[in-house]
């Protein structure tokens, strides 16, 4: 994240022991102090290689298909008749989302540790099948953890998983969703993390934004989950003040039900899975169970860097429904002939209110984070197409 002025003062973050401001840090059992930092010296060491670097351009370019285009959604946007949208398409990545971004880097770290496995939890799915991707690509082994709902409602995904040849353990604890995929892989983790590697992650990547004869978007928007697409995207804009940052959390059916996972639009600050940010949690510091229609976003915690950066002003959070993510995936669709993921849909509902709002004459940028063939067949028959 660089440089950040908090109450007049500049630090450079995160610390060294992973905090942003009051948020993040390691809550490690005491057997993986010292494997975390080796994977620290390891990665710190790896990127300042030239063959590192050489390799991963390369991986990017040839096989990912970076950088991804902003396109104009012209039609979406005389539609609304307000400020243009641009979308960053992240969707048009090989694997069809942003996640295959870190996957490969994590990849690539862990054979060059000498790692014999790779794990991550998955709640879409796409996580999963970009890294079993990544590891198909570099050869290593890799296993998956991801909740019984999610297994049966994003059926391509775990197809994709299964053909990339990777493990996958279907997790049928607790509300069977993402955060109950996390804990269920970090058992696993444990019981060899000396050659096991975890590859949670966020994503490090720029958007470049060279349209209009440079002049900047008036507004960002992003959704977030557990908010590496967003930080994505809001990374490269930081240091420009007058864009404004929105990240847009799953309301599910209704902030006013429990059914929501609008983290931080309702949580308080708390700890879950080893660092603090905010949290759904219940009196006794529980997690809540969350929900959203989108698979990826239904996760009670969220990035400490967006807790920071909420606290500080310079981003802003807000949710819609399962409805209005449903109708902006048809809108998309229909308008653009672009199939958004359900996830990505929500910034895409967002971003044509505030087209409303903020009118013609300005522009918005919304980073469409996946494509939506993983939710094509649950949406046609939840609207009978
Ligand atoms: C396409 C897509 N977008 C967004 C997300 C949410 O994750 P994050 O907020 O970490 O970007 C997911 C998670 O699975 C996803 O698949």
């Amino acid at each position: 994240m660089g440089l950040a002025t908090i109450e007049g003062q500049t630090h450079e973050l995160p610390s060294k022991d992973g905090y942003f401001g009051e948020y993040g840090g390691q809550q490690l059992p005491p057997q993986l102090v010292e494997i975390m930092n080796e994977i620290s010296e390891s990665y710190e060491k790896l990127i300042r290689t030239d063959a590192f670097q050489i390799e991963l351009d390369s991986l990017n370019k040839d096989f990912i298909g970076r950088p991804s285009p902003i396109f104009y959604a012209r039609r979406l946007t005389e539609k609304i008749g307000g400020a243009r949208i641009f979308l960053k398409r992240e969707d048009l990545n090989h694997t069809g989302a942003h996640k295959i971004n870190h996957c490969l880097g994590e990849a690539l770290l862990a054979k060059h540790m000498g790692k014999t496995k790779v794990l991550a939890e998955t709640g879409a799915g796409q996580h999963g099948v970009a890294l079993a991707t990544a590891c198909a690509l570099i050869g290593i082994e890799c296993e998956i953890h991801m909740g019984q709902v999610d297994v049966e409602k994003e059926a391509p995904n775990v197809t994709k998983m299964r053909i990339l040849g990777c493990k996958l353990i279907t997790v049928t604890r607790g509300t069977r969703t993402l955060k109950d995929a996390v804990d269920s892989v970090f058992e696993e983790y444990l019981k060899d993390p000396v050659n096991y590697f975890y590859a949670i992650g966020s994503v490090i990547f720029k958007a470049s934004w060279d349209l209009e004869g440079g002049a900047l978007p008036d507004a960002i928007v992003a959704c977030g989950g557990g908010g590496c697409n967003a930080r994505g995207i809001f990374t490269a804009f930081l240091e420009d003040p007058e864009v404004q940052l929105i990240g847009v959390e799953p309301a599910g059916r209704g902030l006013e039900t429990s059914d929501h996972a609008a983290t931080m639009t309702l949580g308080v600050k708390g700890s879950i899975h080893g660092m603090n940010c905010y949290n759904l949690q219940d009196e006794t510091g529980e997690p809540l169970p969350v929900y959203s229609i989108a698979s990826g976003l239904d996760y009670p915690g969220v990035g400490p860097q967006h807790c920071l950066l909420k606290d500080i002003g310079r981003t802003k959070y807000v949710a819609v429904t399962d409805q209005e993510c449903l109708d902006a995936f048809m809108q998309l669709s229909r308008v653009e002939g672009i199939i958004p993921a359900l996830e990505s849909a929500h910034a895409v509902a967002y971003a044509t209110k505030l087209a409303v709002e903020i009118g013609p004459g300005k522009t918005i940028l919304v980073n469409l984070s996946g494509r939506g063939d993983k939710d094509a067949d649950f949406v046609a028959n939840r609207l009978q197409l």
